[in-house]
């Protein structure tokens, strides 16, 4: 099991990368980012950032190759390639220059994997995550099945830690789901909430499920407010997670960014579903079933991720 890591040389990729060896079910990670250049010097931050984390191998005791570098070739015949690349939004940077800019930089990249991996399963990380994931898959010309956004999984994390500190128990015994985009539009499902099998309606009052799910929803912002910039170990975690599901054929169930085709009523987009991951990537996306008021807040989700791809399609045609 081969597994590349695109975008390496930053936090969230770094953290994919180790996180995906501590669980050490892959021969190799490959760690791919830019050479920086400073002035004179040049630096290598994936292959150093590898090289940093192969070190730990002895101490975490796995056995995951971790390796870095800047060339492609490097990726060949990858089993999973996880793309983590972009730009976060700075300062005057619009949302449109953020959507051009990233949605460049994965096209690029998913070209230049499936190139060396064709038949390669795509894990995409970057945002915006759902719209960037479309971008993906249009660029990788793979079955939608192999090509993927993760975001539910985060989300839900998010959300079950919230949960597990408010009603102290363990956030093992909480199972939930989100569906939904991405975004501040996320859709948490109390009727799909659980603690060991209890209804988590039964264990909590209204308003506070409430104001949970108001944090869940915002959760990346919140962070990007204590730390001036965004997450990396829950994103990371939440990435190496899918990748050991697709690698171990687990069929394990996880809300994630997938491409629809008509199921809870939406066709050609990439939203956040309930989906069974093993071997083939998607192997189902599992229609539960939404109350007229949780279709509509799927549809309200979706409808902002369809906003985003009408932008960017105005924006490439302008350029
Ligand atoms: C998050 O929600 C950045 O998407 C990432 O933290």
């Amino acid at each position: 099991m081969k597994i590349t890591v695109v975008g390496a040389g930053g936090n969230v990729g770094a953290t994919v990368a180790l996180s995906i060896a501590q669980r050490d079910f892959a021969k190799q990670v490959v760690c791919i980012d830019l050479e920086r250049k400073d002035g004179e010097k040049t630096f290598y931050p994936s292959k150093g950032r590898a090289l940093d984390q192969w070190q730990t191998s002895p101490i975490h005791l796995f056995d995951t190759h971790l390796v870095g570098g800047t060339d492609y070739e490097m990726t060949k015949d990858s089993d999973i390639c996880v793309i983590t690349a972009g730009v976060p939004r700075r300062p005057g940077m619009s949302r449109d220059d953020l959507l051009s800019i990233n949605a460049n930089v994965v096209k690029s990249v998913t070209k230049q994997l499936v190139e060396q991996s064709p038949n390669t399963i795509i894990i995409v990380v970057s945002n915006p995550l759902d719209i960037m994931t479309y971008v993906a898959y249009k660029a990788s010309g793979l079955p939608a099945n192999k090509v993927m956004g993760m975001a539910g999984i985060l989300d839900t994390a998010r959300y079950r830690a919230f949960l597990a500190e408010e009603l102290e128990v363990s956030p093992k015994d909480i199972q939930a789901l989100i569906l939904g985009g991405h975004g501040d539009t996320m859709v948490p499902l109390p009727r799909y909430t659980t603690v060991s099998g209890i209804p988590v309606t039964q264990l909590i009052k209204k308003d506070k499920l409430d104001a949970i799910i108001q944090r869940a929803k915002v959760g990346g912002g919140e962070l990007v407010g204590l730390m001036g910039t965004s997450a990396w170990y829950a994103p990371g975690a939440a990435a190496a997670q899918m990748a050991e599901a697709i690698a171990l054929d687990q069929n394990r169930i996880f809300p994630c960014a997938s491409y629809l085709t008509g199921q809870f009523g939406l066709d050609d987009i990439y939203v956040g579903v309930p989906v069974k991951l093993g071997k083939e990537g998607i192997k189902e996306i599992i229609e539960i079933e939404l109350t007229p008021e949780e279709k509509a807040l799927l549809d309200n989700s979706a409808n902002a991720v369809r906003t985003g791809l009408n932008d960017l399609e105005r924006i490439m045609s302008e350029a």
